[in-house]
């Protein structure tokens, strides 16, 4: 068999996602495996679960940098020291220059509490999301997990999963049902792409 592909995780704070990806790649048939977990804020409650799993962890504060080429340079660097073939952006909030953006092109995923290309975009994350969703009286939302293109929110849908809206949803409710989807959808999308990548 192949060996599991290497992913990178980027991620700003709780990690739920992360933690989907960790016991999704524990499994011991799982195309990828988590070579490091970087964030870009000391207290960001991921790293602890990446510790606890035994992942190498690494925090790159953007606030240590003068610039956002400065910041992602010294992304660019951790993530080859881990060797890392697959970047997976989970609840990552900063904004990355066209130059790494091109750099990972085909390779760096995001996850989207929405059903792209619905309600994506710059100032579309967290709640604003389901805000938007309510207002706009949508029957479904969803969790998407997509490529990252210079564009915010725009690259390839690797794979989406739905859910009703229900009559009695406030943002909080549908922030939190379409959290569980996206526990599901992101390993999914990710071994989807190792597979691929495993085969090119
Ligand atoms: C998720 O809703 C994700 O869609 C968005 O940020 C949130 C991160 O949550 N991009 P967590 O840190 O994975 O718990």
């Amino acid at each position: 068999m192949a060996e599991a592909l290497k992913a990178g995780v980027l991620i700003s704070g709780g990690g739920s996602n992360l933690q989907a990806l960790i016991d999704a790649a524990a499994k011991p048939d799982y195309p990828a495996r988590i070579a490091a977990v970087i964030a870009n804020r000391s207290g960001a409650g991921g790293l602890t679960r990446a510790r606890k799993a035994g992942i190498p962890t690494e925090i790159v504060d953007h606030t240590d940098y003068p610039s956002r080429a400065a910041f992602d340079s010294a992304l660019q660097e951790a993530l080859e020291r881990y060797g890392v073939e697959i970047v997976c952006l989970a609840g990552f909030n900063r904004i990355l220059t066209p130059g790494f953006v091109g750099s990972w092109e085909g390779r760096m995923l995001n996850i989207h509490p929405a059903l792209l290309p619905r309600h994506g975009g710059k100032g579309m994350y967290g709640i604003h999301v389901h805000r938007a969703v309510l207002e706009a009286g949508d029957a479904e939302s969803g969790a998407s997990v997509h490529l990252v293109t210079a564009g915010c929110d725009e690259g390839p849908v690797i794979l989406q999963r739905k859910i009703p809206v229900l009559p009695e949803d406030t943002p909080d409710t549908l922030a939190a049902r379409v959290l569980e989807q996206e526990h599901i959808a992101y390993p999914e999308a990710l071994a989807v792409m190792a597979a691929r990548l495993r085969l090119s």
